[in-house]
């Protein structure tokens, strides 16, 4: 039986086509209606769905100044208490915001048909009342038995199980201020894409961590063996697999002329029966140095610029580890990025990863999988004049990837600095707490279902609180971000336990 509760009246030049007001029953149970429950009434267009948006405590006996002043000047108020039943006359309005008009399918009422715009009010004097769980969860598309478990839907007990397929397809982007949960939300993703039943299918999953804030993972016995932890200072690159001009995307210094003389270099080695096709930058130079011809002043200046780039010891003759070899679907491939400092060495990194992995699933060598990018603004800011390495491919990622099955999550405490090319293609947004102004203005141009209403909404937002839009759910909706099961031990580091522990080891 749905539960009636209220009616819808004549309120402020309501209902209209977008909105009713309704009064709240009085209520003997505990359920209380609270703004973000939905509701229905029957239209004359049917099905009605809206969502409480706002609730009004109204009473008559307190909106004239002079009665509120006798209640105050009395020296006993029980005496007018008793005369004026004021309690009695006080009652609460929700004011609804319309969704739209839900077609049951002939042969389930339960199952959906068909949402329609709404083109005509809610009548006064009719019943609203609660939708049903299974109603609500078929409207926003929550899938009960695949979907991944991030909390619960705001103001119900309904979890928050998220259509993976529909979450992953398009790219999705977890944004809010520093401290918000992103990370926290992020371990969540993981931990419910890992303990997946394997028969669902589960792309691999890249996570480039710049903190070291998810190695634990390593240590969750549950999962470990679904996790690789790669420690960064010791990747390698694979010097055969760039081209000339791979090394001056590295390299901007390397002039036309030098590019030449590298390509000549490059294809000598290439062609070269004894060494496997295997070389590194020393090779390189060692036979720029004994190639007779050619001008002796390009010669020196190329190899100036490409031992300043052995130097940074991210290159070497095989990929270390192999890529190919380590993406496995349903598994966790974590590059700790945590004990690199140079900015520069990072974005080669990543730009190196990024370019192999969409490489490899283009040609199908790897299985589909979703790539998940902390502090995005740092490999793909906005600014032109930031010129980041790794800004190009992700944002090819982020425009071409959906057709290969490669995924992108890009997590970012300033929204502003992160590349517009690239948010906008994240169709899904977890936002969570966003205070900036500015922040919040970028993320209303880079996606035109964030209205003045939301980003009104967004700045409130507690912590572990977010608002979920896009491809992920049919209508944006507000969740309660569930306590992670894998503890991380980062949560139990207290900043005075540290200073009393602190000790400079010589
Ligand atoms: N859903 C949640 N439930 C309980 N605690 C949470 C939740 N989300 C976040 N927190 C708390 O907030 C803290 C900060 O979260 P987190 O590290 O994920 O922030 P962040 O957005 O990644 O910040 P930064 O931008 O600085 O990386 C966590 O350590 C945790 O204690
Ligand atoms: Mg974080």
């Amino acid at each position: 039986m749905p539960l009636k509760v209220g009616i819808v009246f004549n309120y402020l030049q309501l209902p209209d086509v977008l909105q009713y007001p309704f009064v709240i029953n009085k209520r003997t149970d505990d359920i209380v209606i609270k703004k973000g429950m939905f509701v229905y009434t029957n239209s004359l267009e049917g099905f009605l769905i809206g969502i409480v948006e706002k609730i009004v405590l109204l009473n008559e006996y307190f909106s004239d100044a002079l009665t509120i002043k006798a209640y105050n000047n009395n020296s006993n108020p029980n005496i007018l208490k008793g005369l004026f039943p004021s309690d009695d006359f006080e009652y609460a309005i929700a004011i609804v915001r319309n969704l739209g008009i839900i077609e049951f399918s002939a042969n389930s009422k339960d199952s959906i048909e068909k949402i329609s715009r709404m083109t005509y009010p809610a009548s006064p004097g009719k019943e609203v009342y609660l939708i049903e769980n299974k109603t609500l969860i078929d409207f926003i598309g929550l899938d009960e038995k695949k979907g991944l478990n991030l909390g619960k839907l705001n103001s119900t007990d309904i979890e928050a199980k998220i259509n993976m397929d529909r979450l992953l397809n398009k790219h999705f982007s977890i944004l809010s201020i520093s401290g918000g949960g992103k990370s926290y939300l992020t371990s969540i993703i993981i931990e419910e894409l890992l303990t997946r039943n394997p028969s669902y299918g589960t792309p691999a999953i890249i996570l480039i961590d710049v903190h070291g804030e998810y190695t634990y993972l390593k240590n969750v016995n549950k999962i470990k063996n679904k996790v690789k932890l790669i420690d960064m200072s010791y990747f390698q690159a694979s010097v055969p697999q760039m081209s000339p001009y791979i090394f001056r995307k590295y390299q901007e210094q390397i002039s036309h002329v030098q590019i030449r003389e590298l390509a000549k270099t490059i294809k000598k080695l290439r062609e070269r029966k004894d060494n496997n096709g295997i070389y590194g930058i020393k090779d390189i130079i060692k036979s720029i140095e004994n190639d007779s011809d050619g001008s002796k002043s390009t010669k020196q200046a190329l190899i100036g610029w490409l031992s300043e780039l052995d130097r940074l010891t991210i290159f070497g003759p095989q990929e270390n580890p192999t890529l190919n070899n380590i993406v496995n679907q349903g598994e966790l491939i974590i590059f700790n990025l945590e004990k690199e400092t140079s900015i520069r060495k990072k974005q080669i990194l990543v730009d190196y990863i990024c370019n192999r992995l969409f490489y490899l699933r283009r040609l199908q060598k790897i299985a589909p999988f979703l790539l998940i990018i902390e502090e995005a603004h740092q490999f793909c800011p906005e600014a032109a004049h930031s010129k980041a390495l790794s800004k190009s491919i992700i944002e090819t990622i982020a425009r071409e990837g959906r057709k290969f099955m490669a995924c992108l999550c890009l997590i970012s405490q300033r929204p502003k600095k992160l590349s517009t090319t690239a948010l906008s293609q994240t169709n899904s947004k977890l936002i969570l707490n966003i205070k900036n102004p500015y922040d919040l203005k970028h993320l209303m141009d880079s996606s035109e279902a964030i209205t003045k209403d939301f980003t009104d909404m967004i700045s409130s937002l507690g912590v572990g609180e977010m608002l979920l839009m896009g491809n992920a759910v049919n209508y944006p909706v507000f969740v309660k971000v569930r306590k992670r099961n894998f503890k991380s031990n980062m949560e139990t580091i207290i900043l005075s336990k540290v200073c009393l522990n602190w000790k400079i080891e010589n």
